[in-house]
């Protein structure tokens, strides 16, 4: 076996343990207004310091994986799928460094822009990750 597929697996495992995190610390944002400014800067911490450096390691480690010379079907489907969510992670992230700025700032109407924002974005975001997720289950499963 490929010594980078088990780092790769711990990338996945520590990114999806990110995305529970992020989603119970935005839905926080219904839970009343003492801190309205609270989740916006939270999850731009979240974002720098584990998401994004989890993000690297899982494309440098999938990225490295990759066979050129059999690189076709289900797998180059999972590797476009996976491409594409990460890149789509990345636009989350510019979101959540925006909306943080206006956090600071105390603006309130441009943080519920942002917030806005982030769900068009996590609605290209999840299905990617979902089929990705999906499709390497399934290898791994298949053997
Ligand atoms: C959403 C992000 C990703 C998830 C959830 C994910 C998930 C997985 C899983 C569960 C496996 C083990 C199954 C297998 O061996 O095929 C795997 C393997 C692999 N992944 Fe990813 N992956 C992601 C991103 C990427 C990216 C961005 C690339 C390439 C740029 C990539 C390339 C690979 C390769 C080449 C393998 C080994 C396949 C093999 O030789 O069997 N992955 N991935």
């Amino acid at each position: 076996m490929n010594p980078l597929l088990p780092l790769h697996l711990l990338a996945v495992g520590c990114w999806i343990g990110c995305l529970v995190v992020e989603t119970v610390v935005e839905t926080s944002r219904d839970y009343g207004d003492e801190q309205p400014f609270l989740p916006a800067k939270l999850h731009r911490t979240i974002d720098l310091y584990v998401e994004l450096p989890i993000l690297a390691l899982l494309f440098v480690s999938g990225f490295l994986l990759i066979d050129w010379s059999t690189l076709g079907g289900l797998l180059l489907v999972k590797v476009l799928c996976g491409t594409g969510a990460i890149l789509a992670n990345l636009g989350c992230a510019v979101v959540v460094f925006k909306r943080k700025r206006w956090a600071d700032l105390r603006d309130a109407d441009s943080v519920a822009a942002q917030n806005r924002n982030l769900q068009l974005v996590s609605a290209l975001f999840f299905p990617l990750s979902l089929a990705t997720l999906a499709i390497g289950i399934h290898r791994l499963v298949s053997g």
